[in-house]
């Protein structure tokens, strides 16, 4: 984790809707990277806020009845209630209508207006309403919006504009990006990024004519223009923290040190934002990071739908700090991933519930029949607890590079992984069957062991569960906050004799109550249960989704149930590009189309085709099988083939389809 300071910012969200699961995951995630570097001892600020101006707001504010202004006023206060509910520890809220942002937004605009780097011409071309953005004839697909997830249809608007001389950066950019690998990521995106700058760049129309749309801040130069939404959202990240107004503050914090996004808005932020900055003289950020979209079950959450998660609820139901948990913990970072109450249900009582909950009650019921009601004495550290103590810490240490690395989620499996081989070294010890017999030093060894993996798996978890570590940590007869990491890197840090808090229970084991009308509407039903499903696939038969019993299955064939099997994301992808691998005559690495989305997988298939051969073919990828190295190549997902003996084929499609579907 970086010594220096951290600078951390989510997108700020459009006002026109409650917030969802998606704008939450945002928010806990810097949330949770920010107390992590203020644990690390790094100074910290973390930006959040909200985007209050243009298109979508306006016309949101006419449905309900409402100004503009009214309507961020009342939307925002959602946002700033769901952040608090979250334990979110933010320490500047934007809105994009105060004064001290629009003052900022005219100020760029005025220079960049002066330097002839905004300049006015008249524009023919094709607009997309909802994205609020404008399209050349070649970036239409089929003639509709090109954004991703869009695809509506676009109007022909012919209007005079302001333009900012993006093209102009084109060049720079690019060496930019090259240069600094670290910029864009995960790295699929920073291809994804160049790949967009291959063409031409256009200008950036950063105005929008009043009689259009009068909801913005008004350029400073032409009253009957205000400014294009995004060109005014993007400068909230650096007017946040004081550019133009205190330098001091900006010097501390400027340039960011991990801005988040997701995956839709990644043009905007790695292209127009890096050169806005460019054009005003002020250092790039280090990182952009893009996280993929939450799907409910497999489906896109979407209004229509009515599967739109709402944080609030869940988080009523089930306490902020296990969503917080399963949010961080379920979704590989940078990867699209699947939000169903029953994977909840199952991650919670699983790692929450039984492993850590359940060992932490029965530790201290322990010490508090047989040890006083303090913390034991050990003996002497035996191979058992050698073993134990090297797993926790390794896992703590884990932790905390995949902070670095932007891999929570394989951080937070350490840690679980830790907690599994703390049950099972306490079932190995039996210290019941030790205070049985007396043995009053074996008794206090293993009860000392397991409290010690307890406190630093507690508070490697501190920054994703706050509340809940606190408790933990009190139970522990320790203060409620870590005081710093560097005791979770040691082992024998409580202190024989001190008194530990009552046996709790931390986390109480919970079963999905999809009947709960709150949480209907939280989460679609049909994506919590699934409904039987006739499968020719499915081993189970006419009905994967009831439990497997025995005999379900062919003899030597595991049956899993169709919850299990949801897990497992396939989509189809189209093979852009392969090349062998040097030095591996089996693999081939091949670069796919996953909808807008393009990656890199290497597989085992060279034996059985060249890399001619298989470019432009359509085929099934499991698409949310975490990112592994084969042979020093970064591998994200993996093609379905099917091989009997030494023949080998690829599963294609029987037709055309788009790639990025799913496969289900
Ligand atoms: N206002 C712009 C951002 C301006 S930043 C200078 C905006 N707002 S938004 O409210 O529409 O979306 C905010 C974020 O929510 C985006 O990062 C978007 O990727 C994210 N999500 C929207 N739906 C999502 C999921 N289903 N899952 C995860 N994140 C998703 O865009």
């Amino acid at each position: 984790m970086s010594a220096g300071k951290f600078y951390v910012t989510t997108p700020i969200y459009y006002v026109n809707d409650q917030p969802h699961i998606g704008h939450a995951y945002t928010t806990i995630l810097a949330d949770v990277l920010a107390r992590y570097h203020r644990l690390s001892g790094a100074p910290t600020f973390f930006l959040t806020g909200a985007d209050e101006h243009g298109q979508k707001v306006a016309r949101a504010a006419e449905r309900a009845g409402m100004t503009p202004q009214e309507q961020a006023d009342t939307t925002v206060v959602r946002f700033q209630a769901l952040w608090k509910r979250l334990g979110i520890t933010n320490d500047d809220f934007i809105r994009t209508t105060e004064p001290r942002h629009t003052r900022v937004v005219q100020a760029i605009l005025k220079d960049l207006h002066e330097r002839d780097d905004i300049y006015r011409a008249e524009y023919d071309g094709w607009y997309c309403v909802p994205c609020e953005r404008f399209y050349t004839e070649k970036d239409l697909v089929d003639g509709k919006c090109p954004e991703a997830g869009c695809g509506r249809p676009v109007e022909r608007i012919t209007e005079s504009n302001y333009f900012f001389r993006m093209s102009k950066y084109q060049g720079w950019l690019v060496d930019y990006i090259r240069q600094h690998p670290a910029f864009i990521r995960p790295d699929f995106r920073r291809n994804e990024t160049l790949g967009f700058l291959r063409k031409p760049l256009n200008d950036l129309c950063v105005s929008r004519p009043k009689k259009r749309l009068s909801w913005g801040i008004e350029l400073p130069f032409d009253r009957d223009f205000v400014t294009y939404v995004w060109f005014d959202a993007l400068v909230n990240y650096i007017t946040g923290v004081g550019y133009g107004s205190d330098d001091a503050l900006f010097r501390r914090w400027w340039p960011a040190s991990c801005q988040l996004i997701g995956k839709d808005i990644l043009t905007t932020h790695t292209v127009y934002w890096p050169t806005m900055l460019k054009a005003v003289n002020a250092p790039i950020p280090e990182t952009i990071f893009a996280h993929g979209w939450w799907l409910v079950g497999r489906d896109k959450m979407s209004k229509t739908e009515g599967n739109v998660v709402d944080p609030m609820a869940f988080a009523d139901r089930y306490g902020v700090d296990p969503f917080r948990y399963f949010l961080m913990a379920e979704m590989p970072l940078g990867q699209d991933a699947s939000f169903t109450e029953e994977a909840f249900v199952r991650r919670y009582n699983t790692d929450l519930a039984n492993d850590l909950g359940n060992m932490l009650s029965r530790v201290l019921k322990l010490v508090h029949s047989h040890a006083g009601g303090c913390v034991p004495a050990p003996g002497a550290e035996g191979a058992e607890e050698a073993h134990l103590r090297e797993a926790t810490l390794q896992a703590a240490r884990a932790m905390r590079t995949s902070v670095e690395a932007m891999e929570l989620d394989r951080g937070l499996a350490s840690l679980a992984a830790a907690l599994r081989e703390t049950n099972r070294y306490f079932e190995k010890r039996r210290p019941w069957a030790s205070a049985k017999a007396g043995d009053a030093t074996a008794l206090g060894t293993t009860l000392y062991h397991a409290l010690e993996a307890l406190r630093v798996v507690g508070g490697m978890l501190y920054p994703v569960m706050p509340e809940k570590m606190a408790e933990l940590r009190a139970a522990l007869g320790l203060p409620g906050q870590t005081s710093d990491f560097d005791d979770l890197t040691r082992w024998g840090v409580l202190a024989a004799g001190r008194r530990v808090g009552e046996p709790r229970s931390l986390f109480p084991r919970i079963e999905p109550d999809s009947r709960d009308p709150k949480l209907a509407t939280a989460v679609k039903k049909d994506a919590m249960t699934p409904t039987p499903q006739t499968s020719p696939t499915s081993p189970t038969g006419p009905s994967a989704s009831t439990a497997p019993t025995s005999g379900a299955a062919p003899v030597g064939v595991t049956a899993i149930a169709f919850d299990e099997f949801q897990k497992v994301q396939l989509r189809t992808a189209k093979i852009l590009e392969a090349y062998k691998v040097e030095g591996a005559d089996k693999l081939l690495r091949i670069v796919v189309e996953v909808g807008e989305e393009k990656r890199q997988i290497v597989a085992g298939i060279a034996k059985h085709y060249a890399p001619e051969q298989i470019v432009g073919k359509t085929i099934v990828l499991v698409y949310n099988l975490a990112p592994a190295k084969i042979r020093s190549v970064e591998s994200n997902g993996m093609l379905l083939a099917a091989t009997r003996g030494e023949q080998m084929r690829l599963v294609t499609l029987d037709g055309d389809l788009p790639s990025g579907a799913m496969v289900k």
